[in-house]
């Protein structure tokens, strides 16, 4: 078990709270079922209200769940996920650096294709270009997925592509929103970006050896900080209420399960096909352009095979872009 992550206890802890929610569990029951001692469960339920938990009852009465918690620990995550490949080996954290340098060490380490690193709360969360991810205690989801693809290197931006498609998936038939793709990899509502997509890669001359993809959705923060008001929102603020993640969580698992075999069986065509029809950025839209060679206005105009996408400037040049930012033009 990676260093600080979640005691497996712990989980099993919650595991059997949830299981007798409509009963008071008597503290010895609980104590001898995990294998910790009276006073052990008594510090462990404590944390967990701490963590906002709602859990009636003492050590002399018992203990009772008020309500069946939002916290992504694998007991909870597992059910429906079945066969899914992706999210059979669950590694949770209630606070780490970043779930991407977790996952990062753990691939080095032999961690099998498919295991996921989720955490409550990141202290230094990484965004794309050096930038920081806003990481708020368990109002967002920060998940890390470890893959292990049977690709050349040169298949990274349809996976990148793919990852963003299997988010937008989950988060409009979870919420109902209409959910956009911005190239890359940004998903927006109502123009405003509610998750970002940090792809990293260990990668050898022919063959694509890791890839980490570093998910983060904004999902109940109830406001942004002012410095990203302008540009980013989250779920709550879009919908007025608050969602499960776990339940977005399992949806996403099974979705970048579905595209990640997509992938693989029908090729990188059928990725970026798919991506053209759901992304209102692939073309005909006016956008800046921000690359390492400087700021253009251009039209969007589709995507390459390789996943890059398409843009006329204004001067009548064409280009593909593989790496950089657009944003909208109105
Ligand atoms: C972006 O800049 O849009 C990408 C943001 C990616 C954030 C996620 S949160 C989970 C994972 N861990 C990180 O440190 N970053 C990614």
């Amino acid at each position: 078990m990676p260093a600080g992550s979640t005691d497996r206890r712990i989980d099993k802890l919650i595991h059997l709270l949830v299981k007798n929610a409509t009963v008071v569990v008597p503290g010895p029951k609980i104590a001898s079922e995990i294998g910790v001692t009276r006073s052990t469960v008594w510090e462990w339920i404590k944390k967990l209200r701490s963590l906002g938990m709602e859990i009636k009852g003492h050590h002399a009465s018992g203990y009772q769940l008020v309500k069946i918690p939002d916290v992504l620990v694998p007991s909870l995550l597992r059910s429906e996920l079945g066969e899914n490949e992706i999210g059979q080996s669950l590694v949770h954290f209630f606070r780490t650096d970043s779930t991407n340098n977790v996952a990062l060490r753990l691939a080095a380490r032999g961690a099998a294709h498919g295991t996921v690193v989720v955490a409550e709360e990141q202290t230094a969360g990484r965004g794309r270009l050096g930038r920081t991810w806003y990481s708020e205690k368990s109002s967002g989801i920060y998940a890390s997925i470890i893959l292990r693809p049977p690709l050349s290197p040169s298949a990274a931006p349809v996976l990148t592509l793919m990852a963003g498609l299997a988010v937008q998936s989950a988060l409009s038939s979870t919420t109902g929103l209409a959910v956009d793709i911005r190239w890359p990899n940004d998903l927006l509502v109502n123009g405003k970006k509610v998750c970002g997509i940090l792809t990293e890669m260990h990668a050898e001359l022919d063959r694509l050896h890791t890839v980490v993809l570093g998910i983060g959705i904004n999902v109940n923060h109830l406001q942004m900080p002012r410095e990203l008001k302008e540009i980013a929102t989250s779920l709550r603020i879009e919908a007025q209420k608050t969602w499960s993640r776990v339940h977005l969580t399992k949806a996403l698992l099974k979705e970048l399960e579905r595209y990640y075999r997509l992938l693989l069986v029908q090729g990188s065509a059928a990725i970026t096909r798919r991506w053209e029809a759901v992304s209102s950025f692939a073309s005909g839209k006016r956008v800046r352009v921000i690359s390492p060679a400087g700021e253009c206005l251009a039209t969007t105009a589709g995507l390459e095979p390789t996943g890059a996408l398409r843009v006329r400037y204004e001067d009548g040049r064409e280009e593909s872009l593989v790496a950089g930012e657009i944003f909208e033009v109105k």
